[in-house]
């Protein structure tokens, strides 16, 4: 018996600066080519997929995905301010058609990270003029592209830069200021406002939502106020200021998009914040606690909302192909449960469809359901966990993923 209906989007998620390559205005890129900053390597050639699109769409439509989330490099499209590039939104244009002609449902985010290197030099989100060039370059992308568009996600985790990049330093601006860290949330959460009216005036109607990673919390020691207290904080800007944002009215979109990994133990005393895992609990290569559970109660919170959920990004990084299997299986158990008790859940998108550039680790972590050889040409290798999500794709059973390695084995 079918536990998904069959309207229910399945794909996989990737973002320009991930796998594009060459996406030398950005400033990732030049964070990635400083002296001393956390970047483990450069995201180079990426996997050279500006290029491969057509392909990999095939590859993915072969593998029965229906729809596909992938991002536009804003730096490609505005490379200076106010001047748009007529042949990188005429490029996005064929990436549109492609997909359309492998009959993959197109979600597209308009800001996944990475930020025009003219932007960031300007003072990135804390610019005075921040909302009306990010409002502008939705405005262009609506115009231009909004008619082949089915979903648009405006900001890729709005809560992610202002943790990494301004309390913790981790991601560029690296700085490390909470009242910084506020002022780029709150403007985050209007710039999602902006892009919705922007769209809206655009061609086509592509249905509009934020895309929120929500990570469960808790403090390392209870007793302790500085990790009581900053837990607090985290949630507050991480969680609840998103959540209460989409509940406040006027037009928030028509969906809210869900990003889950794993759950977090708070330490004050950290340079993170974050407290490796408890000894013994099951981790992935980025050294996250595999929690399956977090992924319904983050279902169930983000339902507050009041608009109907994509899951726009879940997925581990792993050298073991099945465990890959055992989080989707485990996860998507998950998502059925949350879904009987009522989370109107509109699609599943995997993290990652490819192996890709990991940010600050470089392309170690490997995510994909398809592999890369790099040293071969960046050669796609199907994995088997890419075959196990074709058959729950196809049937709409996530029952047949419970038998773990047996689906492997009968697979293709
Ligand atoms: C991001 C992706 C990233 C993934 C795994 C999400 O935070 O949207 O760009 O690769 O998590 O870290």
């Amino acid at each position: 018996m079918r536990d998904f209906g069959v309207e229910f989007l399945w794909g996989a998620a990737t973002s320009a600066h991930q796998v594009e390559g060459a996406n030398t205005n950005n400033d990732w890129w030049v964070w990635e080519h400083e002296i001393g900053t956390y970047a483990a390597a450069s995201s180079g050639d990426g996997i050279d997929h500006y290029a491969r699109y057509d392909d990999d769409f095939a590859l993915l439509a072969s593998l029965g995905h229906n729809a596909h989330r992938f991002s536009l490099e804003w730096s490609r499209i505005e490379p200076a301010p106010g001047a748009f590039s007529n042949a990188t939104l005429d490029h996005y244009g064929r990436v549109l058609d492609s997909l359309h002609h492998h009959s993959i449902t197109p979600v597209v985010t308009l800001y996944h990270k990475t930020l025009p290197r003219w932007f960031a030099d300007r003072g990135g989100w804390t610019s005075r003029d921040a909302l009306e060039r990010f409002g502008r370059f939705a405005e262009v992308v609506g115009g231009r592209l909004g008619g082949s568009i089915a979903y648009a996600c405006t900001v890729n985790e709005p809560q992610i830069l202002p943790l990494f990049g301004y309390t913790v330093g981790r991601f560029p601006p690296a700085k490390t200021d909470r009242g910084l860290a506020e002022e780029v949330n709150t403007v985050l959460i209007a710039a999602h406002r902006v892009a919705v009216d922007a769209l809206r005036a655009g061609d086509g109607a592509p249905r509009i939502g934020t895309c929120l990673q929500l990570v469960p919390m808790e403090p390392l020691d209870p007793e302790d106020l500085d990790d009581v207290t900053t837990t607090a904080w985290l949630r507050r800007l991480m969680v609840d200021s998103h959540i209460d944002d989409l509940r406040a009215g006027g037009d928030v979109g028509n969906f809210v998009g869900l990003q889950y990994y794993t759950r977090a133990r708070i330490d004050a005393s950290s340079p993170t914040l974050i407290a490796p895992p408890r000894a013994g609990v099951e981790t992935t290569h980025m050294g996250w606690e595999v929690y399956a559970p977090g992924f319904g109660q983050m279902l169930r919170r983000i339902a507050d909302a009041g608009l109907p959920v994509l899951v726009t990004e879940n997925g581990i990084a792993t050298n073991d192909d099945h465990q890959r299997v055992r989080y989707i299986a485990s996860h998507l158990d998950e998502m059925r449960r949350a879904m009987h008790d009522g989370v109107d859940v509109r699609g599943y998108l995997h993290w990652s469809a490819f192996d890709n550039f990991e940010w600050n680790h470089g392309f170690a972590p490997t995510f994909g359901l398809v592999g890369i050889d790099r040293a071969d040409g960046f050669r796609r290798v199907v994995r088997k966990s890419a075959r196990a999500f074709e058959h729950v794709a196809r049937t709409g059973e996530v029952a047949s993923l419970r038998a773990d390695d047996g689906v492997c084995e009968r697979s293709r």
